[in-house]
C-alpha cells in the first residue's frame, strides 16, 4: 500500500517481477491484515464505498436495475475473497475468483466464512492464476478489479483488458478500483515490497482509451487514512457495446 518513486526508469512497470510478487503475497497472513498491507480497518469503508458506487451505476441502468441480483461477477486478484464476502456475494448470484496464490484462496475454498456460499453454489470457478494468464470463459455482468492491477505491466494490462471486452454482458461493467500515484510529476511509482506499480489517474485513462473503454463513472474513495495513496474507482464499458439507452446520463467526473 506504500511505495517509493523510482526516477532512474521512465517505465517503472519494467521492474515488475511476477515471481517476487507471488513470493511476497504467499508470505502474508491469510486475513484482512495481510491482504491490506497492515490496514485491515480500511476494509469496512472500502466495501461501503464500493457498494454505494455500484448502487449509483445501477440506479442509472435500464438493464441491471438495483432490484435484482446480477447473474455472474468475478473478483479479480481476490486474495482471501474479502470483496466477495463483504460485497459481491450480496449483489450477485455467482462470484468467480481469480487469484494466483493458492494459500489465499484456501480461505474461500475451505474456510468456514464461505461455507454457506459454497453450499449454495454461489462461489463459481476459482482460477489460481495471474490476470496476465487469465482469459475469461464466462460472460460477466461485473468484472471487479481492485488493488491488484499494479501487479501487471502496462502491456499486460492492456492485453488483459482486451480479453475482457467480449466477456461483459450488455450494460455490464468492468470496475477498476486502485491506488493513485501522488508523484508530483505524475509518474507511476514502483513498489519493491510487492513488485507492483501505482499508476497515475492519467496513465489509467490513457490505457482505458487504448482499449476502447469508456469511463461511465469515476469517484475517489472517501474516508481512507491520510497517509495512504488516494483510491479511485472507475466504471468502464466497452465503447462499441455501450448502448447509450442503458445509460440515462453521460460520464461524470468528480
Ligand atoms: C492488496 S491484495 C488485494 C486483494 C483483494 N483485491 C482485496 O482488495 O482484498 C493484492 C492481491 O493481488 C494478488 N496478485 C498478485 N499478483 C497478481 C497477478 N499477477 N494477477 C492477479 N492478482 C495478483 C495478490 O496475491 C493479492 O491477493
Amino acid at each position: 500500500m506504500s511505495g517509493v518513486a523510482v526516477d532512474s526508469s521512465e517505465k517503472p512497470d519494467a521492474a515488475i517481477d511476477h515471481k517476487a510478487a507471488i513470493a511476497h503475497w504467499s508470505n502474508v497472513s491469510a486475513d484482512n491484515h495481510g491482504v491490506l498491507g497492515g490496514y485491515p480497518q480500511v476494509s469496512r469503508v472500502d466495501l461501503q464505498g464500493s457498494s454505494n458506487f455500484l448502487a449509483k451505476l445501477r440506479r442509472k441502468s435500464t438493464i441491471h436495475k438495483p432490484s435484482t441480483r446480477l447473474s455472474r461477477t468475478v473478483d479479480c486478484g481476490a486474495g482471501i475473497g474479502r470483496i466477495t464476502a463483504g460485497f459481491l456475494s450480496k449483489i450477485a448470484e455467482v462470484v468467480d475468483i481469480v487469484e494466483p496464490v493458492v494459500q489465499l484462496t484456501k480461505v474461500i475454498t475451505e474456510g468456514d466464512q464461505f461455507k454457506e456460499l459454497r453450499k449454495q453454489g454461489r462461489i463459481g470457478e476459482v482460477f489460481n492464476k495471474g490476470l496476465e494468464d487469465w482469459t475469461p470463459s464466462h460472460q460477466y455482468d461485473l468484472i471487479w478489479n481492485q488493488w491488484c492491477l499494479g501487479q501487471l505491466t502496462d502491456d499486460q494490462l492492456v492485453d488483459y483488458f482486451q480479453r475482457t471486452k467480449d466477456k461483459v454482458t450488455e450494460g455490464g461493467w468492468i470496475v477498476v478500483k486502485e491506488n493513485m500515484s501522488t508523484d508530483p510529476e505524475g509518474k507511476d511509482i514502483f513498489d519493491p515490497a510487492d513488485s507492483s506499480v501505482t499508476r497515475s489517474d492519467g496513465k489509467f485513462r490513457e490505457l482505458f482509451k487504448r482499449v476502447g473503454f469508456k469511463i461511465v463513472a469515476t469517484e475517489v474513495q472517501r474516508g481512507m487514512p491520510k497517509e495512504l495513496f488516494p483510491v479511485r474507482s472507475y466504471a468502464l464499458q466497452v465503447k462499441m457495446k455501450l448502448g447509450m439507452s442503458s445509460y440515462k446520463t453521460a460520464t461524470k467526473r468528480k
